[in-house]
C-alpha cells in the first residue's frame, strides 16, 4: 500500500500526513521532532496579520523556523486582504516559508470578534478576496484551513473553498467539525470526502486521528489528498513513524522509556533555545529563557507522560514543575507509579 504525495502548487508533501496548526504547541522546536519522524509538512502557530505588516518583534519570534521543518507553512490570520497581502510579503521575503495559510477557522472569541477566524466562515466573499489579495501579492502557494461550517444552520464548506479556489487558493485544509464545536464532539469526514469531487484545490482532512490506522481510514475511505493530524502528535511525534510503518507493512515498535526521556529533554532542550533567541530579540519580557520555555513545555510534559503509572501525580503537580530537574522528577514519578517526596 503506497501513499501518493500531496501536490500544493509545486510544493510536493511526502508523505501527505501534515502536523496541524496549533497554537502554544506548534513552535519550531515542536515542528522539528515531528519533522524527524517522518511528517511531511507543518505549519505556524497562528500568527497576527497586522503584527507581521508591522514586524512586531513577539509576533516575529512566531515566525522562527528551520530548515528540517521544510516545507512549512506561515498560518496567518486577519480579515483586510491589503493587511493579509503585506503580510505574506514580509513571510515571503523571510525566504523560510513554502506556502502561505489562511486561518478562516479559529473559533477563539478575541479572534472572532475582530472578524477574523472562523467569522470569515460566515462571509466567503471575504475569503475570496483575502485569498485573491496574497496570491497577487506573492509567488508562494497560498491554502486555507477551515471548518466544515460555523454550525448546523451554517454549514457552507463548499461555498468557502469555490471562494478560496476562484481567489487562487490551491490546497484547503479541513477540520471536519463546526465552529461552533470548538474542539470536541463528532468529526464529520464524509463532508471532507465531498467536497474533494467539488474542487481542483488539494483537499486535507482534519479532526479525531489519533491512532495511525485512522489516518489511513481517513485517506482510504474519502479519496482525499492529505491528512493533517493536531493532538493525536502531542505527547506522541513518534505517530507520524507509525504511521509510515502501517503504510509499509513494516512492524512498529512503541518508543521505548529511554527514547521517550531523550526525546522529552531534546524537546525541552530546542524550547530553551527558542526562548534565549527570544530574549535576545524583545526587550520586555516575563520571564528568564529557562522559565519561559518551561511554562511552554509543561503542556507537552503532561502529553508525553499520559497513561503511565503516575501520570494523575504529574498532572496535579504540573503548576509546580519550574526546573528540568523537577522535568527529571516528574518523569520517574510518571514511569514508577509513586509520588516520592
Ligand atoms: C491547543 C490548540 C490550538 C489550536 N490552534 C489552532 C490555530 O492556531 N489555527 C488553526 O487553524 N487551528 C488550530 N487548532 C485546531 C487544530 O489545528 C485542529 O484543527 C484540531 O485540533 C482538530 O484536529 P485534531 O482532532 O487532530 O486535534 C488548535 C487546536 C488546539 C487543540
Amino acid at each position: 500500500m503506497g501513499q501518493v504525495p500531496l501536490k500544493i502548487g509545486g510544493v510536493v508533501v511526502d508523505p501527505p500526513i501534515l502536523l496541524a496548526p496549533m497554537a502554544g504547541y506548534t513552535d519550531t522546536a515542536f515542528r522539528s521532532i515531528c519533522m524527524e519522524f517522518g511528517c511531511g509538512a507543518t505549519y505556524t502557530e497562528v500568527v497576527n496579520a497586522q503584527g507581521m505588516m508591522r514586524e512586531s518583534p513577539r509576533t516575529m519570534h512566531l515566525l522562527e523556523s528551520s530548515e528540517v521543518e521544510r516545507p512549512v507553512a506561515a498560518h496567518i490570520y486577519g480579515k483586510e486582504p491589503e493587511v493579509m497581502a503585506k503580510a505574506a510579503q514580509v513571510a515571503e521575503k523571510l525566504g523560510r516559508y513554502d506556502t502561505i495559510d489562511v486561518n478562516c477557522g479559529c473559533p477563539v472569541r478575541k479572534i472572532v470578534h475582530k472578524g477574523c477566524g472562523a467569522a470569515l466562515m460566515k462571509d466567503p466573499e471575504q475569503i475570496g478576496k483575502i485569498t485573491g489579495a496574497i496570491n497577487e501579492a506573492v509567488k508562494l502557494p497560498v491554502t486555507i484551513k477551515t471548518r466544515i461550517g460555523y454550525d448546523e444552520q451554517h454549514m457552507n464548506l463548499f461555498e468557502m473553498a469555490e471562494q478560496a479556489e476562484q481567489g487562487g487558493a490551491v490546497a484547503i485544509a479541513v477540520h471536519g467539525r463546526f465552529a461552533a464545536q470548538v474542539h470536541s464532539g463528532p468529526v464529520d469526514w464524509a463532508t471532507i470526502g465531498e467536497l474533494k469531487s467539488r474542487t481542483r484545490m488539494a483537499v486535507i482532512g482534519n479532526g479525531g486521528v489519533t491512532e495511525a490506522g485512522d489516518a489511513i481510514r481517513l485517506l482510504k475511505e474519502t479519496g482525499i489528498d492529505g491528512v493533517m493530524i493536531g493532538r493525536g502528535a502531542v505527547g506522541n511525534p513518534w505517530l507520524f513513524r507509525e504511521i509510515a510503518c502501517l503504510v509499509k507493512g513494516e512492524p512498529y515498535l512503541q518508543p521505548t522509556r529511554e527514547e521517550r526521556e531523550e526525546i522529552i529533554f531534546e524537546h525541552l532542550r530546542r524550547l530553551t533555545e527558542l526562548a534565549i533567541l527570544e530574549y535576545k530579540h524583545r526587550r520586555r519580557i516575563r520571564w528568564a529563557p529557562e522559565k519561559s520555555a518551561i511554562l511552554a513545555f509543561r503542556g507537552h510534559l503532561c502529553r508525553y507522560l499520559q497513561g503511565e503509572p503516575g501520570w494523575r501525580y504529574v498532572r496535579r503537580g504540573l503548576n509546580d514543575i519550574s526546573s528540568s530537574e523537577d522535568v527529571a522528577r516528574a518523569i520517574e514519578v510518571a514511569f514508577s507509579g509513586r509520588q516520592g517526596n
